[in-house]
């Protein structure tokens, strides 16, 4: 890993802001949750604008002005068809570079990851740009007050280079791992070959994204915490060689049960979610250039990370904090 950036859209949306058109609470969102306030982008902001300004910065942090391969992580790409990455990677001067998006919702940037990481032991490319983003508020229910409190928008994204095991920065191995028969516990039923929109509307509701929260929480403690565990054992560290655990921000109860489970303390665990809330594919990189920038991840630092989303599907993946400028 040799670069790091992040973008967060300007408006800040407060719990009690939310309290005023939903029967919730501050208190209720700040204990079931861990929330505080989340960022939401203005109509007329997409999920690629947001992947550019994160893309851009991560670019910078690298040295690098272009990559071989971009690919963008993204639940709530620009449009249906084509893909969010080409207009990324040519608005980053990238025209002409190979850019595909990857769809595993919360999960998504771990398997960007795994892919790009793929791409360059494949000789495929040598440097990857790899950008989470979401503008996830496009697909939230106004009035669905278990889904509207949890999610926000932002980006993320880091630069991958070729490079030695043993440096720092080294990245891997990964744990994947998908259960498709969880597909009805986190979706956006309208809107695909399934329940097409063409000429039909859609029936009420059916256009916003559903969870079932409680089914999904049990899932995601279980799921991240076997994940885990298994690239642990794959890269040969034990719960104690982890300096920090950057996992998907998801609920920070979700997060403190999964550190349990590994055996790792509460204080390994870097957490953002009060700030920008569950920004789904974009929460790990974020709170990566965040932990940065905040001095919280320091150079050859080990950390583990870890996510969980629709699908279902889950990943982990370990890596040494590489020497990066803070600025
Ligand atoms: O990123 C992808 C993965 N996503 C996740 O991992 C999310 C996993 N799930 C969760 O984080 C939690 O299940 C939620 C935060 C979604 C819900 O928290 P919970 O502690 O599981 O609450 P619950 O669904 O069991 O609901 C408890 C009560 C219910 O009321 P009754 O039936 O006890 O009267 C809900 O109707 O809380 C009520 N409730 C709310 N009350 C105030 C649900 N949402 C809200 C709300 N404000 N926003």
């Amino acid at each position: 890993m040799a670069g790091v950036g992040s973008c967060l859209p300007s408006r800040v949306v407060s719990n009690d802001e939310l309290a005023t058109r939903l029967d919730t609470s501050d208190a209720w969102i700040r204990s079931r949750t861990g929330i505080e306030q989340r960022h939401f982008a203005a109509p007329g902001t997409a999920t690629s604008d947001l992947a550019v300004g994160a893309g851009a910065k991560a670019l910078k942090s690298s040295g690098e002005p272009t990559v071989d391969a971009v690919i963008v992580a993204t639940t709530t790409p620009d449009r249906p068809c084509p893909a969010t990455a080409p207009v990324v990677a040519a608005r980053l001067g990238m025209t002409g570079t190979a850019a595909y998006d990857v769809s595993a919702v919360c999960t998504g940037f771990v398997y960007g990851l795994a892919t790009a990481a793929g791409l360059i032991l494949a000789e495929v490319a040598d440097r990857v740009l790899v950008i989470g983003a979401e503008t996830f508020s496009t697909l939230l229910d106004p009035d669905d007050r278990s889904t509207s409190v949890i999610f926000g928008d932002g980006a993320g994204a880091v630069v991958l280079r070729s490079g030695t095991g043993t440096e720092p920065g080294a990245l891997g191995p990964f744990d994947l791992g998908s259960d498709g028969e969880g597909e009805a516990l986190i979706t956006v039923p309208a809107g695909g070959s399934r329940q097409r929109l063409s000429g039909v509307a859609p029936r009420p509701g059916e256009a916003y994204f559903a969870m079932s929260g409680k089914d999904v929480f049990r899932h995601a403690v279980r799921r991240m915490t076997g994940s885990a565990k298994a690239v642990l054992d794959r890269a040969g560290w034990n719960a104690g060689d982890v300096d920090h655990l950057v996992s998907h921000q998801a609920n920070l109860r979700i997060t403190h049960h999964v550190a349990e489970g590994i055996g790792l303390p509460r204080e390994r665990c870097f957490n953002n979610i009060a700030e920008v809330g569950n920004t789904a594919a974009a929460s790990i990189p974020l709170a990566l250039d965040q932990a940065h920038t905040r001095g919280v991840l320091r150079p050859a630092q080990r950390v583990l990370l870890t996510a969980f989303g629709g699908g279902l599907t889950w990943g982990s993946t370990v890596l040494t904090w590489p020497q990066l400028d803070r600025s």
